[in-house]
């Protein structure tokens, strides 16, 4: 972060306050507030954070007008086109591509993390068999702090490397023992043979009765929806996990916390809810009211899948998952789909649709992940357990970089208080 000479100024009541601007390396310039409060007594008022800066971070930029994701400065149609999960997951974590013996190095070290303490599947074993996986991912990933003690000292730089590669290499276990209890098949352990995404599929779709030969199209449509789902700066399940880590709080429950607020409709529980909605519209006859209903402000319908906080243009993203989503619809020979003929229809009538231009809503990520992900056999309830492993790479960097900040400090917003003012307690008999 680069101080400029460049200020703003702010006149409130008289009196004029000069506030540094700072700039980034690319992207808007922000205004720094910090002693605001203190030289003129006024908070700054911003829900939703749409103009707020919280961190300064070095990890991933988003260019919502260009249709720019960059991680650590590399176009992430680059890195889907020519990287692999794990090498984004290194470059995401320590800032540069790995060469060779530092890949070697790293895939050894996740690796050897896969497999989940033992008594971790008698702690599933307590959730009932219906229960979301997310709610599971949550428990399970919210316990590892009481199953690995010994990578919880978050002042200890070596504690918290052994914690970040031991969520990278244990968050598709844990998912995949969530989904096998949730249809009553037995937990399949980790092959570390495989790749990482191939381990994935293998430990979701192998059964003790056969063999399960992992397709390199499913295999490699699965790593590119991770290294798309890989980070994406300050969302809102990031900023959860960077609020709950500024305490000081261990990092196992700090990535638990990010797992919940994925698992909102708006956020990670778009692709689910994209789903579902593709499911409740059934046929493409039905499409004209769906569309209506979504215009419909009363309604409180939104057409899931479509529209960004930060993508005004298009989702960078959902270009290549388009991409994914044809080879794999190809292969499994699945063109004819009804769902599949209701999500083109829909993605065709709203990029066409004058309500949908003007107000930028593009299809999303989660609109074409969660086509991919039927198709590959998973159920809706694992589209953002998937999600959650993919993004656990970005929450475990950017917790990283924020307790190794000097001048981090826990995170305390402020408020407009609209309530009643002081007024004194009244006894139950006189109320
Ligand atoms: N369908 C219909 N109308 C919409 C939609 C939609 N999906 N999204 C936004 N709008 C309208 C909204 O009603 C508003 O209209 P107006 O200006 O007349 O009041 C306008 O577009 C702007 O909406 P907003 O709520 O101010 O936009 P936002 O930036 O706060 O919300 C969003 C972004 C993603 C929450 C929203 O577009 C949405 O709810 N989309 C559906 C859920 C979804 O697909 N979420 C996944 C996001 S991608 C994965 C991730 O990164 O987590």
């Amino acid at each position: 972060m680069a101080d400029t000479t460049k200020t703003a100024t702010l006149t409130l009541d008289g009196k004029t306050y000069e506030l540094p601007v700072l700039k980034g390396t690319i992207g808007p310039d922000v205004i720094d507030i910090r002693k605001l409060y203190g030289e003129a007594d006024v908070f700054t008022y911003d829900p939703g954070f749409t103009s707020t800066a919280a961190t300064d971070s070095a990890i991933t930029y988003i260019d919502g007008d260009k249709g720019e994701l960059l991680y650590r400065g590399y176009p992430i149609e680059q890195l889907a086109d020519q990287s692999h999960y794990l090498e984004v997951c290194y470059l995401l974590l320590y800032g540069e591509l790995p060469d060779k013996a530092q890949m070697a190095d790293f895939e050894m070290r996740v690796t050897k993390h896969t497999m989940v303490h033992e008594q971790m599947q008698y702690f599933f074993r307590g959730f009932r068999r219906d229960a979301h996986p997310m709610a599971t991912m949550v428990g399970v990933v919210g316990a590892m702090s009481a199953f690995y003690h010994d990578s919880t000292d978050i002042s200890d730089p070596w504690q918290r490397e052994v914690a970040a590669i031991r969520m990278i290499a244990k968050l598709p276990t844990i998912a995949a023992m969530a989904y096998k209890y949730s249809v009553g098949q037995p937990f399949v352990y980790p092959k570390n043979a495989l790749s990482y995404a191939g381990n994935f599929l293998n430990m979701c779709f192998a059964v003790p009765a056969e063999d399960y030969v992992v397709n390199p199209i499913l295999e490699k449509a699965m790593d590119r929806i991770m290294m798309l789902h890989a980070d994406h700066e300050q969302n809102a399940s990031t900023s959860t996990v960077r609020l709950a880590g500024s305490s000081g709080a261990n990092p196992f429950a700090c990535i638990a916390a990010g797992i919940a607020c994925l698992w909102g409709p708006a956020h990670g529980g778009a692709n689910q809810a994209c789903l579902e909605m593709l499911k409740e519209i059934g046929t493409v006859d039905r499409i004209p009211e769906y569309i209506a209903k979504a215009k419909d402000k009363n309604s409180g319908f939104r057409l899931m899948g479509f529209g960004h906080r930060v993508y005004k243009n298009f989702d960078p993203r959902a270009k290549v998952m388009k991409e994914s989503a044809d080879e794999v619809l190809d292969l499994l020979g699945i063109h004819n789909n009804p769902l599949l003929q209701v999500a083109k229809e829909l993605e065709r009538i709203a990029l066409s649709d004058e309500y949908f231009i003007s107000k930028k809503l593009y299809p999303n990520v989660d609109f074409y992940s969660g086509i991919i992900l039927e198709a590959m056999g998973f159920p809706t309830s694992m589209f953002t357990p998937i999600f959650a492993i993919s993004r656990t790479v970005g929450w475990i960097s950017q917790w990283k970089e924020m307790i190794a900040d000097p001048t981090q400090k826990i995170g305390r917003p402020r408020q407009l208080y609209i309530g009643q003012t002081r007024r004194d307690y009244q006894d139950v008999t006189s109320r």
